[in-house]
């Protein structure tokens, strides 16, 4: 299977939002990334629910939604009905992921599940049969831009192996360059995240073609 590209729109134009995701749309990346933050689990604030459901109607590609909140259950209905299609929480937040991934299933959404660079792959060893998308953090949630942590290449492998035959994607973000895309796809991605290396020079096209390991 080809690698998905999901650009993070937390390194677009935030006065061009809309334009930002038709232009990645027609640059040819798979998934939208939306990436949720709280000011209290990560120390950095972004966007809500109302900006999903402005955003919808530029693009029929999957919005896949990162939730760096917690608490993580009064907000996933708002995000369900704005129209996300994947609904990602962190492991380490909230008070019980493995109900709060079967409220968004119970939504009809596809239900991730995400780790910090900390975080142990046991912790999430129990919740397999309960979601359709495991995150990997390859940086400390907060901030786009960050350099790419090399030890999270285990982890994936890991994550991989324990994936085994069960219908999960594999998404990593965090650090994602076209130095290391290669690397993060031969231990297991099916999915890159990537803002900074999307979104530089305006080549958006031909930044998503590179990630994809095409030569430009
Ligand atoms: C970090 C976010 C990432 C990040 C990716 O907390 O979850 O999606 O913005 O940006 P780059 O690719 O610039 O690291
Ligand atoms: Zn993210």
């Amino acid at each position: 299977m080809a690698v998905k590209i999901a650009p993070s729109i937390l390194s677009a134009d935030f006065s061009r939002l809309g334009e930002e995701v038709r232009a990645i749309d027609i640059a040819g990346c798979d998934y939208i990334h939306v990436d949720v933050m709280d000011g209290h689990f990560v120390p950095n604030l972004t966007i809500g629910p109302v900006v999903v459901e402005a955003l919808r109607p530029h693009s029929k590609k999957v919005f896949d939604v990162h939730l760096m909140i917690d608490p993580v259950d009064p907000y996933i209905e708002a995000f369900a009905k704005a129209g996300s299609d994947i609904i990602t929480l962190h492991v380490e937040a909230g008070q019980n992921p493995g109900h709060s991934l079967a409220t968004i299933r119970g939504l009809g959404k596809k239900a991730g599940i995400s780790l910090k660079p900390a975080t142990p792959v046991e912790d999430i060893a129990g919740l397999l049969d309960k979601v359709d998308l495991i995150l990997v953090m390859s940086v400390e949630p907060g901030f786009g831009g960050q350099k790419f942590m090399p030890e999270q290449l285990d982890k994936i492998r890991r994550l991989r192996e324990m994936i085994g035959e069960r219908p999960i994607e594999l998404e990593v973000d965090g650090g994602i360059t076209s130095q290391n895309a290669a690397d993060v796809i031969a231990a297991g991605a099916d999915i890159l995240v990537a803002g900074s290396a999307v979104f530089k020079d305006g080549d958006y096209a031909g930044n998503i073609s590179t990630l994809r390991g095409n030569e430009q």
